[in-house]
């Protein structure tokens, strides 16, 4: 069996808390013989500018380079809000997205059976929902040139942000869809705003040209990304697979989120290219969810969306999908038993902390795995 090297980044908040959570199903599939997990910690967000002046290291980059996965909690808080732009706990995130080259950012919104009512949608619009969102991580508007705010010297100030898309980056976000959607249910939106933005006018042509190109079986269709959004809440069982750009993808997911009955129940999965030599890719994954400053220290974040980010590791890193439904199944058993955080707490259901949440679902693991 190899050793799978993993960097651990907590960061900020209840990043600690929920990693916490992974750092215990590591320890259980260590001691069960499932996998060689070797893992590493390192510092990112606030709480490596406190300690060093930057949002993340160099030597913590070069770990990161190295591992074979990084999995990341959450950064920021009040706390860094007067630190330089440069340096904000932010900042560490993106240089990790931009620094890797993870361009492909996959965030399933699943609806599990027992949390229809924690949406605060009608259940019979939500329950059993299985989409993607495919957000685009490493362009845009993220990280365009000029970035800038210029003083104009009459008393006001100018800020620029700057959109842009190659084709290549459209090209290769628009294969991961397809075939992911050929995994699925076989179908694609693509959304952005060619009604108003130029780079909506090229996404919407080179997604339609590699869709012609390589991947007529898949079904494709468009829409305004601000008609997507309505129609996420109107109706989110239409979709499948959505490929959005990096900023849409922000807003969308987010959306996407609520659907699921919680922010506290999304993971995630950033993706590199994959290498030709040795057929990885690098990867990082991390809950949609930030560090919930308000609730950081009382112990009562939901390590849902951490503990299934880990899920996405195995899956999306190491082949072990197996063992990543075996934990998927878990996280559904340990709900259907009535086990919820306060984040999706409704009535007749019994209240957990962190730690009850992250036992409970290693203990319905304990269950499949005999
Ligand atoms: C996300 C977050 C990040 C983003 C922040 C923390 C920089 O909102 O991953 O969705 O905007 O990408
Ligand atoms: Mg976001």
């Amino acid at each position: 069996m190899a050793t799978l090297k993993l960097l651990l980044l907590p960061g900020d908040g209840i990043g600690p808390e929920v990693m916490a959570e992974v750092k215990r199903l590591i320890g259980w599939m260590n001691k069960h013989g499932m996998e060689r997990f070797e893992t590493e910690e390192g510092l990112v967000g606030g709480c490596c500018y406190d300690a060093h002046k930057v949002a993340i290291t160099d030597d913590t980059m070069a770990k990161a380079r190295a591992a074979d996965a990084v999995i990341f909690g959450a950064v920021g808080g009040p706390k860094w809000d007067s630190v330089p732009y440069d340096a904000r706990p932010e900042a560490g995130l993106l240089r990790l997205r931009k620094d890797l080259g993870l361009f492909a950012n996959i965030r399933p919104a699943i609806c599990y059976p027992a949390l229809a009512e924690s949406s605060s949608l009608k259940r019979d619009v939500v329950d059993g929902l299985d989409i993607i969102i495919l957000r685009e991580l490493t362009g845009g508007v993220y990280f365009g040139e000029p970035k800038t705010i210029t003083d104009l010297g009459n008393g006001q100030k100018r800020a620029i942000d700057t959109q842009v898309y190659d084709t290549y980056e459209i090209e290769r976000i628009s294969r991961v869809a397809f075939e992911l959607a050929r995994k699925r249910r076989n179908k694609v939106t693509s959304m952005e705003k060619r009604n108003v933005m130029k780079t909506g006018v090229l996404w919407n042509e080179v997604v339609t040209q590699v869709h012609a190109r390589e991947f007529k079986d898949v079904t494709l269709e468009h829409q305004l990304a601000d008609a997507g959004g309505m129609q996420l809440v109107r109706w989110p069982k239409q979709f499948d697979v959505i490929v959005t750009d990096n900023l849409f993808g922000d807003m969308l997911s987010d959306v996407a989120a609520m659907l699921t009955g919680s922010l506290g129940m999304l993971p995630s999965a950033s993706l590199g290219e994959v290498d030709p030599k040795t057929r990885k890719r690098k990867a990082l994954y991390e809950p949609v969810h930030g560090s919930a400053p308000d609730i950081a220290g009382t112990g009562a974040a939901n390590p849902i969306a951490m503990i299934a980010s880990f899920a996405m590791a195995l899956r999306y890193s190491f082949g072990l999908g197996n063992e990543a439904d075996l934990i998927d199944q878990a996280i559904a058993a340990a709900l259907a038993r009535g086990l919820r955080t306060a984040d999706i707490k409704s009535e007749g259901t019994t209240l957990v902390g962190t730690t009850q949440m992250g036992e409970a679902i290693i203990a319905e693991l304990e269950k499949l795995a005999a």
